[in-house]
């Protein structure tokens, strides 16, 4: 049965923790497969927020397998607080299983991302700090840890033994840091091991199990299309492919195997983090935005920068992607506002740019907007499509027209239950 993907389009955080969550319903499984804990997820459920870093959004669904797939760089640490943390409140994780082939955090890690973006200055990238350029650049030198290696704790020591002593090199030499002790690293490590060792799985083969008995599968992207290693706004990216073509290479499938390619976007922009942002806002419409939406970072706790709607970097995110549904979220947020903009293109050097361009950082970029009314309505508890305010309507209309894309939902608060299914027969159609 071929399966669904849930994407994000802009710079992350645009809600697909509670999307997962909403659409993993009557799924079997549902599967991360690229990023590390540096994604913070977010589910309500009857005044309850749950943030998941590494854990799928399907958990909360006691049927559902969640793997935390090749593609994902685990901290283990940070895992094994997570785990504990919703099992505190009454969710059962037993069906939460790491494939084998995942690269595991280590704490060198850690320091070395943090040692490096201080070394940066004002051109470090604003990563999260949680390890995850330094673990993905492991894995591309092929010296990484995997979760395999929990399996063989001689080859662990060995690994591990190698690894630190090529890193507390960098970190005496140029960092002028006190090198990490192996010994501790190692004690620590095997206790996460222990505790690990029930959930690791040849994910590729229960995968493609899984597909041959037709189940329902979903496949949970993090970060975000803006953020991804080969397309996003580079340097200022995240080092995983965050597109629908990670799938393939985070979990071990073919292209074949995926039917229905779901994109996230807010109904405006948030950046967490440096880099290129052209339609930021710079007035005190961005603290209305940052208060209303609750925009600060679920990981790192970073105010997020707020922005209006850019239509031509959702156009080619679309693109990239094969997007062939949308999904708005976040529509609630912008309902006080007197009027909104709407970024439908780019201008460089007086000249109109067709596409976003690859060199956005260097680019010195003017901004076509189009204005719209506001609504001036409360619209969180509606639930026909109809029922929304007519500017409301109206703006929805133009960004499908846009995109030339058919918008499946629209998310009106961050409760579960606070959605408008605007197509309902494409949604049940995937969804049932
Ligand atoms: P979710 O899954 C928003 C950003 C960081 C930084 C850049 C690189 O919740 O949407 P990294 O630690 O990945 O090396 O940092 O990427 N970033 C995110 N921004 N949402 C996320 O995840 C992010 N994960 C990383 O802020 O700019
Ligand atoms: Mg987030």
């Amino acid at each position: 049965m071929p399966s669904n993907v849930i994407v994000g389009l802009q710079w992350g955080d645009e809600g697909k923790g509670k999307i997962t969550d909403l659409l993993s319903k009557n799924s079997d499984y549902v599967i991360r497969y690229q990023g590390g804990n540096n994604s913070g997820h977010s589910i309500h459920i009857n005044k309850k927020h749950l943030i998941l870093h590494l854990i799928p959004s399907g958990v909360v669904y006691p049927y559902i397998k969640c793997i935390i797939g090749p593609g994902v760089v685990i901290d283990p640490k940070y895992l094994l607080i997570e785990i504990k943390k919703i099992e505190s409140i009454g969710i059962n994780t037993s069906k939460v299983f790491l494939a084998k082939r995942a690269h595991i955090t280590m704490p060198y890690h850690r320091l070395l991302d943090k040692y490096k973006e201080e070394s940066l200055g004002d051109q470090s990238i604003g990563t999260t700090h949680c390890g995850i350029g330094p673990t993905y650049e492991d894995k591309i030198a092929r010296v990484g840890i995997r979760v395999l290696d929990f399996l063989n704790l001689k080859i662990f020591h060995k690994k591990l033994k190698d690894n630190l002593d090529y890193k507390n090199q960098i970190i005496t030499k140029i960092y002028k840091r006190e090198p990490l002790s192996f010994e501790s690293i190692y004690e620590e490590y095997i206790e996460y091991a222990k505790s690990l060792l029930p959930r690791i799985i040849d994910s590729v083969h229960e995968i493609h199990d899984a597909f041959q008995k037709e189940k329902k599968i979903l496949f949970e992207g993090a970060q975000a299309m803006l953020l991804d290693i080969n397309y996003g706004t580079y340097p200022y990216v995240t080092p995983s492919s965050t597109s629908t073509g990670g799938v393939c290479i985070g979990s071990g499938i073919p292209p074949i195997f995926l039917k229905n390619f779901i994109g996230i976007a807010k109904a405006y922009c948030t950046r967490v983090g440096y880099g290129p942002f052209p339609t930021e806002i710079k007035s005190h419409i961005s603290d209305m935005i940052r208060q209303k939406g609750n925009e600060y970072g679920a990981t790192t706790k970073r105010p997020r920068r707020c922005g209006w709607l850019d239509l031509l970097s959702l156009k080619y995110s679309c693109m990239i992607n094969g997007i062939n549904y949308l999904i708005i979220t976040k529509l609630d947020v912008l309902s006080e506002l007197k009027f909104i903009k709407v970024c439908i293109g780019y201008k460089s050097n007086g000249k109109e740019i067709q596409y976003f361009p690859a060199n956005i950082v260097e680019e010195d970029i003017e901004i076509i907007y189009v204005d719209f009314p506001g609504w001036k309505k409360d619209i969180s508890h509606i639930k026909e499509y109809e029922d929304l305010p007519k500017n409301c309507k109206k703006y929805i209309t133009f960004i499908e027209n846009f995109l030339n894309l058919e918008i499946l939902l629209i998310s009106i608060g961050s409760e579960r239950n606070q959605n408008i299914i605007k197509n309902k027969s494409s949604f049940f159609k995937i969804f049932s």
